[in-house]
């Protein structure tokens, strides 16, 4: 009912859906993308097209008719692709019936945590984090704790005592998003192990967020030029659910394709959530999904390569300002910075945008107090440098907020 007038209130939703936050990151972009000459560092992405051979393959099905409902749990050519890219890159065997197909990495993350986590229930979250995850948990019904991790000279850590006390009798799940989105942290095999022998003793899932594996910067950190994963300190029965995605690597956010890594005996739970959500993904975009994994080498070479030298220019850069906190991110392609003496990112943020024409993501949307704003360098030098040139000034000259 509706209080003030006592008529119901006209369209009664469920408050999780009513409630869901609005992204402090699409609030800020919405403020600054039609400027003339902004140049957009706000979001999670690149600045190249999804490469000719991989457009092709979808093409091509398209014009091979490829039109009609398929395999709920992904195409078996895409599923075995992804058996050898694993294989490959983690250097042993990988079961193709582990891998599911979904619509991004979003629809793998929001199927995780379907199958774990509801009502009355907790999922312990490091942070600052991709805010999607706290968003996908509550609309289940569950609650995101945060774990707030420190911020120091080294860059980012997590308190591995912090995260022991965040878990309660009500804790299902701990997201473990590494390289993460926005600080760049990385967990080492050691810190992975410890957040893995805690989930066993509490018999907690884990949904790892692996996506940011391939951009690895730190060379202490690197095992055959990737991050550590869950994969090499986990056992077959551990209850760890992996979402990925060709979004990133492979410069195809616009496609929408992604994939969940589970254990193969979870497959008919999955393929239900799968057909009662999206009910499958589209033919022609997993064509080029495999076309990605089997001819996409180079073109993620050179996008790491790219992230490496944006990193060196943002971090260069903005550190030589003196006016920021930015310790160089040991993995993924964001710059999670400190303004010094800023208590207010939104209003920064926006400040940004008028005085520099630059467009950065605020520091609160990923649940961080204070003047952090995050800025997306895998693009090309040329966009970065001139970031840093009009940025400088500005941050220099001291920004209110
Ligand atoms: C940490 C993290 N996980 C998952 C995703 C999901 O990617 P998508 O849904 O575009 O495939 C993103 C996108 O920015 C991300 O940063």
């Amino acid at each position: 009912m509706d209080e003030t007038t006592s008529r119901p209130a006209p369209f009664p939703l469920r408050p999780e859906a009513a409630l869901a936050p609005e992204s402090g990151i699409v609030e800020v972009a919405n403020y600054g993308r039609r400027r003339p000459g902004i140049i957009p560092l706000w979001v999670g992405e690149g600045d190249l097209p999804t490469p000719a051979v991989i457009c092709e393959a979808a093409t091509r099905s398209l014009a091979e008719g490829e039109t009609f409902y398929t395999w709920q749990r992904g195409i078996p050519p895409l599923r075995q692709a992804l058996a050898r890219y694993h294989d490959r890159l983690y250097r042993r065997s990988f079961d193709e019936e582990r891998f599911f197909v979904t619509i991004g990495g979003m629809h793998a993350l929001q199927t995780a945590i379907r199958m774990v986590a509801g009502t009355g229930d907790e999922v312990a979250i490091p942070t600052p984090a991709w805010p999607n995850f706290a968003g996908a948990i509550a609309i289940a019904g569950a609650r995101p704790v945060p774990v707030p991790m420190d911020f120091g000279q080294g860059g980012w850590s997590l308190d591995l005592d912090r995260l022991r006390q965040t878990v309660s009798a009500r804790t299902r799940a701990i997201v473990v998003n590494s390289p993460a989105n926005p600080t760049g942290w990385t967990a080492s095999l050691e810190t992975l192990r410890a957040i893995l022998a805690l989930a066993r003793e509490r018999g907690l899932w884990i949904i790892a967020d692996e996506i940011y594996a391939r951009f690895v910067h730190d060379p202490a950190l690197s095992i055959d030029d990737r991050a550590p994963s869950f994969k090499d300190v986990m056992d077959e029965q551990d209850r760890i659910l992996f979402v990925q995605t060709f979004s990133k690597n492979w410069a195809m956010t616009g496609w929408r394709i992604g994939w969940l890594e589970a254990p193969p005996s979870l497959g008919q739970v999955i393929e239900n959530l799968i057909q009662y959500s999206t009910s499958g993904v589209p033919v022609f975009a997993q064509r080029a999904a495999v076309a990605a994994l089997e001819q996409g080498e180079a073109f993620v070479a050179r996008q790491i390569e790219a992230a490496r030298r944006g990193r060196a220019i943002i971090c260069g850069g903005l550190g030589a300002t003196g006016k920021v906190d930015l310790p160089p991110p040991s993995g993924a392609f964001y710059a999670f910075f400190k303004v010094k003496g800023a208590t207010d990112s939104r209003a920064l943020a926006l400040r940004l945008i008028d005085r520099a024409n630059v467009g950065l993501a605020p520091g609160f949307a990923f649940g961080v107090e204070g003047g952090f704003l995050r800025l997306c360098f895998a693009r090309k030098a040329e966009d970065l440098e001139e970031a840093v040139r009009r940025l400088a000034p500005v941050l220099e000259a001291g920004v209110p907020s």
